[in-house]
């Protein structure tokens, strides 16, 4: 079934904005070819299948009682741009796997896959409005509802993503993203935390002017502000321990060779364990640019998209799945990448599997899995449904 399992998720990294590379943000387009693959191999399985109000995918495979408790299992269907074939998707296709390997049977519990919408943030730098819709704290913002209603759903209706109240808890497998597996020589690991996250949008203004005839000290440069802070923020995370800080995307207006830049937009993303240590570099960074600002004369203003705080996985569901992961050796790890479980977190017990990322490579198309690591893990989710049977059924 493992070959099974990549071949679908390469098949899926087809459905794209951009032929040739792997793109799919927010209910774009390719999402319907998406989500037509997985209510196929869904309802082969015998789940029922529906998209919610926020653009999730939904697939029930039901218990063999109807007032049963509720298990859910699932990641996100949008991607990076220019991304691998398995960040976020892996863990829908493998939910299916999952329950196409029950052949049937009816346990004492439902289990629904859920493929979320939007965990990147990438259409409208929002992230996680798939999870945020299902744990009930949907995203209010216009332009997510008008894309909403574009895709042919109804976003005055987003109460109906709630996830149910009477849920068991949630599993997400995922890739690491990382190199830590790959170094250890592991297939899987479990996830005791993930990281804390801020994401900004930073503004630098100052006067577009010929490149030719204005002399440097009579400049308001606004791209050589921003890159003088970009080095200031690579320098703060490199003396910060274990915090990191990116500085992913930087638009220049007018975005002509020969016009000096009038205005710069720039992103900014800050990770750390500790909310205190991440929320002390934040401030610390808008500091620098706004002090970089007034020594060249350019105004700098910033917007905060996500303060999300550290969160800790489910210690029993955790420890469920640590009994369902032997004898295969296993490794327990913090997640410097975010994941939708640390919003399903806020509403249910929420647990995390990890699976080696070969070379450490993702949020590129170079991105993999090993197909003995994606079994290992089937058969881990296999005795993880087993365990629970066995305490519920
Ligand atoms: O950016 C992240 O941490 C995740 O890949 N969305
Ligand atoms: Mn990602
Ligand atoms: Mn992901």
């Amino acid at each position: 079934m493992e070959h099974e399992v990549i071949a679908r998720c390469r098949a899926l990294a087809e459905c794209t904005e951009e032929p040739g590379f792997t793109t799919r943000t927010f209910l774009s387009p390719p999402m319907r070819e998406v989500h037509a693959l997985l209510t196929r191999w869904m309802e082969q399985a015998g789940m029922r299948v529906h998209v919610d109000p926020a653009g999730n995918l939904r697939g029930v495979y039901d218990a063999a009682r109807p007032d049963a408790p509720r298990l859910y299992l699932g990641s996100h269907l949008d991607t990076v741009p220019h991304a691998g074939a398995f960040d976020g998707i892996l863990g829908v296709v493998m939910g299916v796997a999952l329950v196409e390997q029950l052949r049937g049977g009816r346990l004492s519990f439902h289990i629904e896959i859920v493929g979320f919408s939007e965990e990147e943030g990438v259409r409208f730098g929002i992230p996680f409005i798939g999870s945020r819709a299902f744990a009930g704290g949907p995203v209010r913002d216009t332009r997510v509802d008008h894309a909403i209603g574009a895709f042919g759903l109804d976003p005055t209706r987003m109460a109906e993503a709630r996830a149910d109240s009477a849920a068991l808890g949630y599993l997400e497998f995922h890739i690491e993203q990382g190199p830590v597996l790959d170094s250890l020589g592991l297939p899987l690991a479990i996830v005791d935390s993930i990281v804390g996250q801020s994401r900004l949008e930073l503004r630098f203004s100052g006067a577009a002017n010929h490149a030719g005839t204005t002399p440097m000290h009579l400049r308001r440069d606004a791209l050589a502000a921003a890159a003088e802070w970009i080095t200031v923020v690579e320098r703060e995370a490199r003396a910060g321990g274990d915090l990191v800080a990116t500085v992913g995307r930087i638009e220049a207006k007018p975005g002509a060779g020969n016009v000096i830049a009038s205005h710069v937009n720039a992103t900014l993303d800050v990770r750390h364990a500790e909310d205190a240590e991440r929320r002390g570099a934040v401030t610390r960074l808008l500091s620098c640019a706004g002090q970089i600002g007034a020594r060249r004369g350019i105004d700098v203003c910033w917007e905060e998209r996500l303060d999300q705080a550290a969160v800790r996985m489910d210690p029993d569901l955790s420890q469920f799945l640590q009994r369902a992961v032997a004898p295969h050796p296993v490794h327990r790890m913090a997640s410097g990448a975010g994941h939708d479980a640390m919003i399903v977190a806020g509403r249910m017990p929420a647990a995390m599997l990890f699976l080696r990322t070969p070379g450490g490579v993702s949020h590129h198309p170079e991105e993999s899995v090993l197909p003995e690591d994606v079994g290992a893990a089937l058969e881990a989710g296999s005795r993880f449904l087993a365990l629970l049977e066995a305490q519920y059924g």
